[in-house]
């Protein structure tokens, strides 16, 4: 297959924000606390991860994590079928003014995402894995998408050349919808989304922190310790 390359050139990106791809409590805080963090994303495998199960349960925790946040928080519904996912979604936009309403990249998925769309209520369209599947939820209103790069990285297709793909097709086309780049699974991936155009990164916290690391920020410090320790001890 052709190595497509897109270069957006055009598109006024602002800042791209940094969302947590988590259901744990401390790691959201943590993250908070660090003052970058602008959103939360979850999906029914990590809240299964947590321990979280029955309605009520589940709905008490996205309170909890959008008590803990102020930004967007992604909430997915668990229905497939149209009706299934309008009573779902409108519960959970219901629970607090940050929730988006999570859908998967399904045929009833576009028809809800529309139907949120007209409402007012924000959507994130999770499974994206191609620039058509892109472009039809963003025809239908979704205010992000979530393209998986980890996973199709996992299949051998290479997980950035989409955002830029898609980046590429958003801007020409003058659509409004967010790329919010998911199944984030190093810090590289963090900065070629930058690079490509994301908007938004959705990210473990050890890929967050990992950007942190460099071996001569720690050798360097250590020396100015050091040097200082010498004049002052
Ligand atoms: O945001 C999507 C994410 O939770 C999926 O990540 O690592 O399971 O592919 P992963």
């Amino acid at each position: 297959m052709a190595k497509i390359s897109f270069i957006c050139a055009t598109k006024i990106q602002h800042n791209m924000k940094f969302f947590i791809d988590t259901a744990n409590l401390a790691q959201i805080k943590e993250a908070n606390d660090l003052g970058i963090l602008d959103g939360v994303t979850t999906n029914p495998s990590l809240m299964a991860k947590e321990g979280i199960k029955g309605d009520a349960a589940v709905m008490q925790h996205y309170k909890d994590i959008c008590a803990l946040v102020d930004g967007d928080v992604s909430a997915e519904v668990i229905a497939t079928d149209y009706e299934g996912m309008i009573k779902e979604g409108e519960a959970l936009a219901a629970l607090h003014k940050n929730i988006v309403v999570k859908i998967p990249m399904i045929k009833d998925g576009i028809k809800a995402i529309k139907y949120f769309s007209g409402k007012g209520i924000k959507t994130n369209c999770t499974l994206v894995f191609s620039a058509g599947q892109a472009i039809l939820a963003a025809k239908a209103g979704a205010t992000y998408i979530s393209p998986f790069v980890g996973r199709l990285d996992d299949i051998s297709f290479d997980g950035m050349e989409l955002i830029a793909q898609i980046s590429h097709i958003f801007s020409v086309q003058g659509y409004e919808t967010e790329i919010l780049a998911a199944s984030i699974r190093n810090p590289m991936h963090i900065v070629k989304s930058a690079e490509m155009g994301a908007d938004i990164i959705t990210s473990p916290l050890a890929s967050i922190l990992a950007l942190l690391k460099h071996p001569l920020t720690d050798s360097g410090l250590a020396q100015f310790l050091a040097d200082h320790q010498k004049l002052n001890a």
